[in-house]
């Protein structure tokens, strides 16, 4: 069978965050972020660029709305930018910022688009950075406060909240490799960033039920299913270890699993945990942390296959089945959503799960034609979204799929070198052109599944009329 219908009820959204689309840095009474700080800072985007402008989306989200509209997009990832609303962090609010999220909401609410609000997407408030940021806990006291701010005020029409967005991200690419802001390098400041970002979590959840009593919330994770290359017992130890570092150190704690014991001593053996271990953690954080919430988000892109330098290597190796690789370097490896999801719901039972980002970059452009042929986007999609299909035939409690993005956008320490969107942005122009994948993904929505022997949007095979198939 050709056709993957999903159930009823399942939802078909698009994902964005505010430093990658909004523009309008310093508009309105919004106070600076940490990626203000850092894209501002030469050499630390790969293009010179920043988000001062991105997709102007602050002044264009009517726009967008009615874009999102045309397209039949059900569901409306979003995330708020915390500087926008509390410029210092702390105390006093910015009522122009709200007032734009509010507008945002009505607007999307009108044209019968579900907003999905993401709290934490990174631009932390400058203001608390420079007095510690995520390694300190007063910046988790501070996002309970923000939390409040936002969810008594968007909290009768948003009903569904995404507290972090990949805290693996924000923890070790901030804090461990210094590739995104504050740009250190210290393990242990990672891990404590770690702890607090999960805590703030913890804190933030009652906090959004108080506000907001009828609403689902949840945290999106990074997860990345690994495999060893080899067979051989360092390999499977390699893997073992990425698994802990990215996955379970993060999944553990949020099912009251506590972080992995293993995990735990490889960092003391490292020196990047003192001898006593998780010193930071207070009386009573590891509960908050696995307060029960109403789904997962899953962020899935690929897979890593994991390789230690002392695995022999007249073994055979892993290899990829497909030698694709997207724009960003990342394997496409749409079986690693079907494995990661079954895991997820046999391991740690989640009672729902959204995949809150899925996608692709690659680059290719309009033709002379206006049109934007992005085909490898779609084939992407389409085969991701079978993976779910699977999924959901195993048994996992998936109830939404969303892609990574809605529009091409500022890809943090990468600038507008990566285009992952189903719309097209001129950034000259600001003009908006919906690439073939965003028509594809429009069927997909309206027919509430894939067709597995569509390769081109202009297939008419689910419409019963194969003569028009041009797929090659
Ligand atoms: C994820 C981020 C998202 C985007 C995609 C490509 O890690 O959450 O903002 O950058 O990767």
């Amino acid at each position: 069978m050709s056709k993957l219908t999903f159930p009823e009820g399942f939802i078909w959204g698009v994902a964005t965050s505010s430093y990658q689309i909004e523009g309008a840095w310093n508009e309105d009474g919004k106070g600076e972020s940490i990626w203000d700080r850092f894209s501002h800072t030469p050499g630390k985007i790969a293009d010179g660029t920043n988000g001062d402008v991105a997709c102007d989306h602050y002044h264009r989200w009517q726009e967008d709305i009615a874009l999102m509209r045309s397209l039949g997009i059900e569901a409306y990832r979003f995330s708020v930018s915390w500087p926008r609303i509390l410029p210092t962090g702390r105390g006093e609010i910015n009522q122009a910022g709200l007032d734009f999220y509010s507008r945002l909401v009505d607007g999307l609410l009108e044209a019968g688009i579900l907003p999905f609000l993401t709290l934490y997407h990174w631009d932390l408030p400058q203001a608390l950075q420079e007095k510690g940021g995520w390694p300190t806990r007063a910046t988790a006291e501070a996002f309970a406060e923000y939390t409040d701010v936002v969810s008594h005020h968007l909290g009768n029409r948003v009903k569904h909240w995404i507290t972090h967005n990949e805290p693996a991200v924000v923890g070790f690419e901030g804090h461990l490799t210094g590739r995104h802001p504050p740009g250190v390098k210290d393990p242990n400041a990672a891990l404590r960033a770690v702890h607090h970002l999960l805590l703030s979590h913890g804190w933030a959840v009652p906090v959004i039920r108080g506000n907001s009593p009828d609403a689902e919330i949840g945290i999106a994770l990074n997860l990345v299913p690994a495999v060893p290359a080899s067979a051989s017992a360092a390999d499977i130890h390699a893997c073992r270890h990425f698994d802990g570092y990215l996955n379970r150190w993060f999944l553990d704690p949020l099912h009251g699993r506590h972080y992995p014991a293993d995990m735990v001593a490889n960092y003391i053996a490292q020196g990047h945990l003192p001898g006593e271990g998780l010193t930071f953690i207070q009386d009573g954080d590891l509960d908050a942390i696995a307060i029960q919430t109403d789904f997962l988000g899953v962020n899935y892109y690929t897979r890593a296959i994991t390789r230690n330098e002392d695995a022999p290597d007249n073994l055979p190796q892993t290899t990829s089945p497909s030698s694709e690789r997207t724009e960003t370097g990342w394997e496409v490896y749409p079986d690693g959503l079907y494995h990661l999801l079954s895991r997820l719901h046999f391991e740690y039972q989640p009672r729902k799960i959204y995949v809150t980002e899925n996608g692709a970059s690659y680059s290719d452009g309009p033709d002379t034609d206006g049109r934007v042929r992005d085909y490898r986007r779609m084939d992407y999609l389409r085969n991701h979204i079978a993976a779910a299909y699977r999924a959901i035939q195993n048994g996992v409690p998936l109830a939404g799929y969303f892609v990574w993005s809605l529009m091409d956008n500022f890809e943090w320490a990468k600038g507008y070198t990566q285009r992952f969107g189903i719309v097209w942005i001129d950034y000259e122009t600001q003009q908006r052109i919906p690439k073939d994948s965003a028509l594809w993904y429009k069927e997909t929505i309206a027919e509430k599944g894939v067709c597995m022997n569509r390769n081109r949007s202009d297939c008419g095979e689910c419409r019963g009329d194969p003569s028009t198939s041009t797929a090659p």
